[in-house]
Parts: C-alpha cells; sequence; structure tokens
C-alpha cells in the first residue's frame, strides 16, 4: 500500500502525518485551542493565519519522525471539505505544491470521511460493510459504510450537532472551551439522574419520532432554562453557586443514551453488526459506556478510535487517502475547497484511472 503524507487544516488542529498500510508513521498535530480559548470558540480568520505559521514547521517535523525524505512519499493528501474555508485553503494550497513540486499524485479527502478511516488505524481488520457513528463539533450522523467512496447518511441531526451542543452548554454553564472534556471531567463527579432532561426525538409529520435523526438545539435549550431556574432559586438562598458536576453529569447522560439508542436500533435495523465510532465525541467516556454495554446486549461489535484519533488529526486522512489512490482515485490539481459537502458526495472529488 502507498506511503501517504497528509495535511489537515479544516478547523482549529495543525496536523500532519505519513501513514503506510494503515501503520501511522508519524502523527503530529499542533492544537490552536490556547489561542481561540480567549473568544470562547474559534474565530475563522484567527485559525487561517496561525496554519500558515505552523504548518511548514508540522510538514518537516512529520518527515523527521517518520525518518523519510520525498523521494519515499507516493502521494499527497490534505483535508479539502467540509470546513473553515480559509482553513481548508493553506492546506490544500500547501498539498498541491507539493504535489507538483515533487511530481506525486494529489489526493483530497472529505473530513467525515477521514474521522470513518480513524476506526481503520485502530482496526486494520475492519470491513464494509459497517455503521459509523459519526459525532464531532460539526456532525451528528449514523452513516452506512459500504466501502471506500460509498456512503450513505441514515440518521443526522436536525440542529446541533453532539459536540456543538457540549460547547454551547459548557459555554451557558461558565466552564470555558472546547466544552466536551470539560463537562466529561465534571460529570465523573456528578450525579447523572440529578436532573432529567429531553433527549432531543425528533417528531414524524405522521406521528411517532424519527428512530435514527436526533435534535439537541431543545437539549441545550432544556439546559439554558433549568440553569437560569437554579441560579434564580441559588440567589433567592443567598448562594450563587450552581450544581455543575450535576448538570454536567445529567446532560452527559441524556446525550451518551440518545446516541446510543439511535446507532443500535440503525445498526439491527439495517443488519450491520459493527459500529466504529469517530469524531471528537466519540472520547467521550458516558458514550463509550452505554455504547459498549448496550452493543454487549445486542452482539454487536463497537470500535473506538484511541482518543488521538478521534479529535482532529491528519492519520485518518492519510488513512483515507491511501485507499482512494491503490483504487487509482487521483484528485485534480484545479481541487478547491468546500465549507459544506455531503459525505455521499465525495466521488466528485476525484478523477478515475485504472
Ligand atoms: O472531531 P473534532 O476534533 O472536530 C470536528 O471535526 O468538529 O471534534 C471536536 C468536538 C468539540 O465539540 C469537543 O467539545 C468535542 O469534540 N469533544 C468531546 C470530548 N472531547 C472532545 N465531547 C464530549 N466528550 C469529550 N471527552
Ligand atoms: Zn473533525
Amino acid at each position: 500500500m502507498a506511503t501517504i503524507l497528509a495535511i489537515e487544516t479544516s478547523c482549529d488542529e495543525t496536523a500532519v502525518a505519513i501513514v503506510n498500510n494503515r501503520q501511522v508513521l508519524s502523527n503530529v498535530v499542533s492544537s490552536q485551542i490556547p489561542l481561540h480559548q480567549r473568544y470562547g470558540g474559534i474565530v475563522p480568520e484567527v485559525a487561517s493565519r496561525q496554519h500558515v505559521e505552523t504548518l511548514n514547521a508540522a510538514i518537516t517535523q512529520a518527515l523527521v519522525q517518520a525518518n523519510l525524505g520525498w523521494a519515499d512519499i507516493d502521494g499527497i493528501a490534505a483535508t479539502c471539505a467540509p470546513g473553515l474555508v480559509g482553513a481548508l485553503l493553506v492546506g490544500l494550497t500547501a498539498a498541491k505544491t507539493l504535489a507538483l513540486l515533487h511530481q506525486k499524485p494529489l489526493i483530497g479527502v472529505h473530513h467525515l470521511e477521514g474521522h470513518i478511516y480513524a476506526s481503520y488505524l485502530t482496526a486494520p481488520d475492519l470491513q464494509p460493510p459497517f455503521l459509523c457513528l459519526l459525532v464531532s463539533g460539526g456532525h451528528t450522523s449514523l452513516i452506512d459504510v459500504k466501502d471506500c467512496g460509498d456512503y450513505e447518511i441514515l440518521g443526522q441531526t436536525r440542529d446541533d450537532a453532539a459536540g456543538e451542543a457540549f460547547d454551547k452548554v459548557a459555554r451557558l454553564m461558565g466552564l470555558g472551551y472546547p466544552g466536551g472534556p470539560i463537562i466529561d471531567q465534571l460529570a465523573a463527579q456528578g450525579s447523572a439522574s440529578a436532573f432529567p432532561l429531553p433527549e432531543g426525538q425528533v417528531s414524524l409529520p405522521e406521528g411517532g419520532f424519527h428512530p435514527y435523526d436526533s435534535s439537541f438545539s431543545g437539549l441545550k435549550t432544556a439546559v439554558l432554562r433549568l440553569t437560569q431556574k437554579l441560579q434564580a432559586q441559588k440567589l433567592q438562598a443567598g448562594d450563587n453557586s450552581l450544581p455543575v458536576a450535576d448538570l454536567a453529569a445529567s446532560f452527559q447522560e441524556t446525550v451518551a443514551r440518545a446516541l446510543t439508542k439511535r446507532a443500535i436500533a440503525c445498526a439491527l435495523d439495517y443488519g450491520l453488526n459493527t459500529i466504529a465510532v469517530g469524531g471528537g465525541v466519540a472520547a467521550n467516556s458516558g458514550l463509550r459506556r452505554h455504547l459498549q454495554q448496550a452493543a454487549e446486549v445486542h452482539n454487536l461489535r463497537v470500535l473506538f478510535p484511541p482518543l488521538k484519533f478521534c479529535t482532529d488529526n491528519a492519520a485518518m486522512i492519510a488513512c483515507a487517502a491511501a485507499d482512494h489512490l491503490e483504487r487509482g482515485h487521483i484528485s485534480p490539481l484545479t481541487l478547491g475547497v468546500q465549507s459544506r459537502m455531503a459525505i455521499s458526495d465525495v466521488m466528485q472529488l476525484y478523477n478515475v484511472y485504472g
């Protein structure tokens, strides 16, 4: 299998990795989180500028870590959609320049396909078809993985993504950014049954609920109302502290239960016996516990990549690119970036040879 150098700059991590045959030879991730923390969220222009500052050093570091030179690299990959346009442009332009300079094929990669491929890094024996539960800061989807480049969305969020809900709830509780890891840590000290919260089901016009779609914005609003009510009660009693651990645990429990129910129902209905979880929220301890337990009951295999491959990284992008290159899927040097792109359209990124 080909040795791929991949660049990931779709959001707030500048990442470069080299992967061969699903083996990670180097994995450099420079996080911008401290830079964005003071704004309480990602500032796109700041992200693009920081990618420009960091990328060259990250590429050199990836080659040095892998002990390889350009002659050893068979293809250059970059995330080209979806994501922040300015941030994506930095990575894709660098990849195009390197491809031209070193006469290597260019492979543009869909960011969500990368998150799916994180599972292959952990379980190289994994074969489609399987179900991917993709839960990140921007997406919450249940994807039928049929083959490399062949995906069908079976369920998704109608509003906020799961990670976005964690970030917004953390912000409204005054906990800082990014919210997921902070809520996860706090939840360990709280009671998950302290506050019952709505699971965010999506009603169907004909009655009943969509079995696989979610809506997390109602849950976020419920936490906001609850927080305001608790604050008012506390103030009356001359106390301004909030039961943040109980709130975090109850919120996390609700999200984990909702995602687990939908993923299990979807896997069983479609006869898919493996659920591979991807995206930053796959790091969540509540989701891991719930899904693992439910999967055992239903005799399903569940795969959680290690934390470093759950959040944004370039190893997952390189892994996806290697599969595409092997199938003769190469991107034209005229490839552009897109802020939005359905995963079912990934084959639009390639000229197909061979
Ligand atoms: O996949 P990712 O690194 O970037 C996107 O493609 O969006 O995901 C980032 C998201 C953030 O919303 C962050 O709060 C969430 O993943 N996250 C978590 C945890 N670690 C990161 N959410 C819940 N629990 C965690 N432990
Ligand atoms: Zn991501």
